[in-house]
């Protein structure tokens, strides 16, 4: 289950490097009174050039080519022209694209203009709790394993990790098994093998981890207001590590 071969590895590891090449084009476009919908038309115009697709688009029904979330809004953000981001906000752009069949899915926090430090330091943590998940992983190790390496860094600093939504596989699909939680136990959950290819994407928010999801039908926005942060990379599991996929070395 969600094992790939070198020829598909290859496949999604093209589009993984497209979507993160438009993720970091589009992060440095942010900018005080823009929408979050010219932030999408920008990413779209990229997808464009560089011949992929959007993932989300029309997936499940999501109107959006690119999910855009803003401070306590957690993830999904759908991109609207009366959204505007503002000097002191904290945005994640959620980019995934199709080229040739194939998946790549990936995320980042930016801060727009100067941020207040507490909000800086919820984007640092979450970042480097995706790193710390990552080197956990290895053919053999746990979802558990995973989840735990970023629960327990998250939590050192005193916020909380999302339980509501999790990773997951990439493949032909956006959303393939297993689940890769952001929270677990060492020794527990799912087994990773080599070769499987997967999304681990911590959503770590500075208050309390509930949630609620606004009237549009997806904009999942923090249950106490408090702001959240988003990281995601899409990587192989290896024999004794795994290989960023979405990565632009
Ligand atoms: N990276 C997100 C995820 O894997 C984005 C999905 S948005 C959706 O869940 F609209 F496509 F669902
Ligand atoms: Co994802």
């Amino acid at each position: 289950m969600g094992i790939k071969t070198p020829d598909e590895i290859e496949k999604i590891r093209v589009a993984c490097r497209i979507c993160k090449k438009i993720l970091l084009e589009t992060s440095a476009i942010l900018k005080e009174g823009m929408t979050t919908f010219e932030i999408a038309k920008f990413a779209e115009s990229l997808m464009e050039k560089e011949g992929v697709k959007s993932a989300f688009y029309g997936y499940r029904g999501y109107p959006g080519s690119i999910c855009v979330s803003i401070n306590e809004e957690v993830v999904h953000g759908i991109p609207s022209p009366t959204k505007f981001i503002r000097t002191g906000d904290i945005v994640s752009l959620d980019v995934g694209v199709i080229k040739d069949g194939y998946i790549g899915d990936c995320a980042a926090t930016c801060p727009v203009g100067t941020v207040d430090l507490e909000k800086q330091r919820l984007i640092d943590v979450t970042r480097d709790s995706l790193r710390m998940g990552l080197l956990s992983v290895f053919a053999g190790c746990k979802t558990g394993d995973l989840g735990w390496a970023i629960q327990q860094y998250v939590e050192k600093f005193g916020f909380n990790v999302v339980r509501d939504f999790a990773g997951h596989g990439v493949g032909r699909n956006l959303h393939e098994s297993p689940d890769i939680p952001n929270f677990g136990y060492p020794g527990k959950g799912y087994q990773l093998k080599e070769n499987m290819v997967i999304a681990v994407e911590p959503m770590v928010n500075m208050g309390r981890p509930d949630l609620r999801i606004l009237s549009d039908g997806w904009t999942v926005v923090t249950a106490d207001g408090l702001p959240s942060a988003h990281f995601e990379d899409t990587i192989v599991v290896r024999k004794n590590g795994c290989e960023v996929l979405t990565s632009i070395e």
